[in-house]
């Protein structure tokens, strides 16, 4: 199939420019859109055979469990059962919505079982790209969307890392710039007693914290052996990763750079291409690529992705990775880059 690139011009009406992508959206098709997070490829959530396009398109196993886009809180009532949303639930959507929260709730019947994996819980989010706000209105429905990559490649943050891995396999792709935090939404079950970090993202545990109380952390985020029970197959290990491998090197200070200097000379007398990615400095070693991600969290966050597909593109072989702290988008951060690992040293 052709697929369709539809430019935004920011300075023009939104949804009139988005009209036909949400024509194609209630045909049952399947277009990539912007949101805040990554790029989404969306489907009508209530379609079950246009999800079913996303599933085939992304060549993503029918285990992971997709989020459903909402444009207004309307929408919420067709897609949980009555009464699922209550008040902590309530009070986090009405903090955090529009942006990027996404809640895991008990789903309404309506939702067809392909989106959920067979669940009986629901991941639903309003994001705040006026583009994809504007979409969604526009389709009347909620769309159901994942991350707009080829399965285990990183989440695209541009139209053109969408069209690298999906040109030629989904019907169009709104293209309204970058997306501006970078990597996904933060994922909370409330479907238990304490309210559960499934995955971290761009609304912080700290900031949710200060709305619902005491949160759990799941282990898996932070435990990349982590072998106990997952709540979704989609939280499984590699995942976001670039093509080549990458090594995280854990620590703080001089020692790390030092780690990274030492096994990066010795990959280059391997006759591999070495590439260094880091966030405290320029780490320069004579014949590798030195790329420094960004100065703070928000512009690491911003560039991980892209700086992942660049070394693709540059057929890089192994990538020598510091840290960043924990705290406030860190923590995503880190979750990303130790699921994006091959091997995590300690330096
Ligand atoms: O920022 C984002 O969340 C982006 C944009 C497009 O909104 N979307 C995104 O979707 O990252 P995706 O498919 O790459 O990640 C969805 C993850 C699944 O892998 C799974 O871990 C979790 O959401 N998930 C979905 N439904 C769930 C459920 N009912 N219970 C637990 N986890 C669920
Ligand atoms: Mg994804």
């Amino acid at each position: 199939m052709q697929t369709l690139v539809f430019k935004i011009d920011a300075s023009k009406d939104v949804a009139a420019q988005v009209d036909r992508c949400a024509a194609i959206i209630k045909a049952g098709g399947t277009v990539a859109f912007p949101t805040e997070t990554v790029y989404g490829l969306g489907a009508n959530a209530f379609d079950a055979a246009a999800v079913a396009k996303i599933f085939a398109a992304k060549k993503r196993p029918a285990d992971d469990p997709l989020i459903v886009h909402v444009s207004g809180i309307g929408m919420v009532d067709g897609l949980v059962k009555p009464g699922a949303m209550d008040a902590r639930a309530r009070a986090l959507v009405q903090a955090f919505w529009p942006g990027p929260l996404t809640v895991v709730l008990q789903k309404s019947s309506r939702v067809p079982s392909i989106v959920t994996s067979g669940l009986d819980t629901v991941a639903v989010r309003m994001p705040s790209h006026p583009v994809a706000m504007a979409f969604i209105d526009r389709a009347g429905v909620p769309i159901a969307a994942p991350s707009a990559n080829l399965f285990e490649r990183p989440s695209p943050t541009k139209a053109s890392h969408v069209l690298v891995d999906l040109d030629g396999r989904i019907d169009a792709v709104i293209d309204g710039g970058d997306a501006t935090i970078g990597v996904e939404s933060t994922i909370i079950d409330m479907t238990r007693g304490r309210p559960l970090l499934l995955r971290p993202g761009g609304i912080t545990v700290e900031q949710i914290e200060a709305v619902v109380g005491p949160v759990d952390i799941h282990p898996s985020i932070k435990d990349k052996q982590y072998k106990g029970p997952m709540l979704s197959p989609g939280m499984k290990a590699r995942h976001y990763a670039p093509d080549g491998s990458l090594v995280l090197v854990e620590g703080t200070g001089e020692r790390v750079i030092q780690a990274i200097e030492k096994l990066a000379a010795a990959a280059l007398k391997d006759g591999k291409r070495v590439a260094i990615l880091s966030c405290t400095a320029d780490i320069a070693v004579a014949g590798a690529i030195s790329h420094r991600i960004g100065r703070d969290q928000e512009q690491i966050a911003h560039h991980l992705y892209e700086a992942f597909r660049e070394m693709n593109d540059r057929h890089v072989d192994v990538i020598f990775t510091e840290c960043t702290t924990e705290d406030g988008l860190g923590l995503a951060i880190m979750n990303r880059l130790r699921k994006a690992a091959e091997r995590i040293v300690h330096a």
